[in-house]
């Protein structure tokens, strides 16, 4: 039967059999299964993988210093963080299309990502080792999605902004090829990994660049991550992470609102609450969360966080309504 530590010794066993004394690089999201492979890559093969982390600057409130410090002190990963802020905030302005917002946000993360890349291989090539492997956290359900595919760097476009140029000369290395996402969260405990990321909801590739309804800037960036962050504590602190699927939290910025606010009048902002369940994201329903957390996340956005006047909550199934707004 399923055993957590059996799972674990066999795929070392595999990844070292493949990597041999080879060198591998992963590219870590801060998501559970990036995560979790990469451990596992780094339980089999140490210093011969080095994990990229790139900040596009649409991470939640904390979610970089989990990976640089927490995961980094759990597991021992050699990390090279990008800062790719800058670039992907140019890239992004003047743009409101989401379609556009994804294929701009895709692209870079491809860019950002080659650079590194292009970087680490001259660096191995120097040593006469060159870099042969690249780690993915595919799992079981996206193998089937796909059609079982197996070798090259294959990934579903839509939800993968970790997705890969197709020219790249790379062999995959997939520990959790035959694993579902329960069984991937089992491992990582495991393993020890932080519990903020392997509990962690999931979160769209393209990040907070989909929960701005508008154009995304720095000074909406961090209004929105406030908020969200908010929310996210007193849903945890209500003992409701497990109730729900996951809670966008979203920043209608092209729209204005009237309020009345200490003083006086102001003229802000909406923030959105969409509280979904679901078992599988294909269909949802909108959480019906008790009243008094409700009325303390928005008691607390609308007097913590700047230009915000008005909270209102999401209420429409998936379909009609995506779960993201965007
Ligand atoms: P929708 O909005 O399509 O979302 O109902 C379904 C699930 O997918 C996530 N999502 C994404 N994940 N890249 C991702 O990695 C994306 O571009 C993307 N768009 C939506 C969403 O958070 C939900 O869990």
């Amino acid at each position: 039967d399923w055993n957590s530590g059996n799972v674990i010794a066999e795929q070392v066993e595999k990844i070292r059999a493949q990597i041999g004394s080879s060198r591998v690089i992963s590219a870590l999201s801060g998501g559970v299964d990036s995560a979790v492979s990469t451990a596992l890559v780094h339980k089999a093969v140490g210093d011969q993988l080095t994990a990229v982390f790139i900040d596009h600057g649409l991470l939640r409130k904390g979610e970089r210093e989990q990976v640089e410090n927490d995961y980094v002190a759990s597991t021992g990963v050699r990390l090279i963080t990008v800062d790719a802020r800058e670039t992907f905030l140019n890239a992004l302005a003047g743009v409101s299309d989401p379609e556009q917002k994804r294929k701009i946000i895709g692209r870079e993360f491809i860019r950002a990502f080659e650079k590194v890349q292009s970087d680490l291989i001259a660096e191995a090539a120097a040593e006469g080792d060159p870099i042969r492997f690249l780690v993915q956290g595919t799992l079981y359900p996206d193998v089937v999605e796909s059609g079982g595919g197996t070798g090259t760097a294959n990934i579903k476009s839509h939800h993968n902004v970790g997705g890969l140029p197709e020219d790249m000369q790379f062999e995959l290395v997939e520990p959790l090829r035959t694993l579902f996402k329960d069984e991937v969260r089992a491992i990582g405990r495991e393993l020890g990994l932080p519990e903020a990321i392997v509990g962690r909801q999931p979160f769209p590739g393209p990040g907070l660049g989909i929960r701005i309804v508008g154009e995304v800037t720095a000074d909406r960036l961090e209004i929105l991550r406030d908020a969200d962050a908010i929310a996210r504590a007193e849903l945890t602190k209500a003992g409701l992470d497990n109730e729900i699927w996951q809670c966008p939290v979203v920043l209608l910025a092209d729209v204005r609102s009237v309020g009345v606010q200490g003083d006086g009048r102001t003229y802000g902002h909406p923030i959105v609450l969409r509280p979904v369940s679901s078992e599988d994201a294909m269909t949802a329903d909108w959480t019906r969360l008790p009243y008094d957390v409700l009325s303390k996340i928005s008691n607390r956005i609308t007097n913590e966080v700047r230009d915000i006047n008005r909270v209102v909550l999401d209420v429409t199934s998936k379909p009609p309504g995506t779960i993201e707004w965007e």
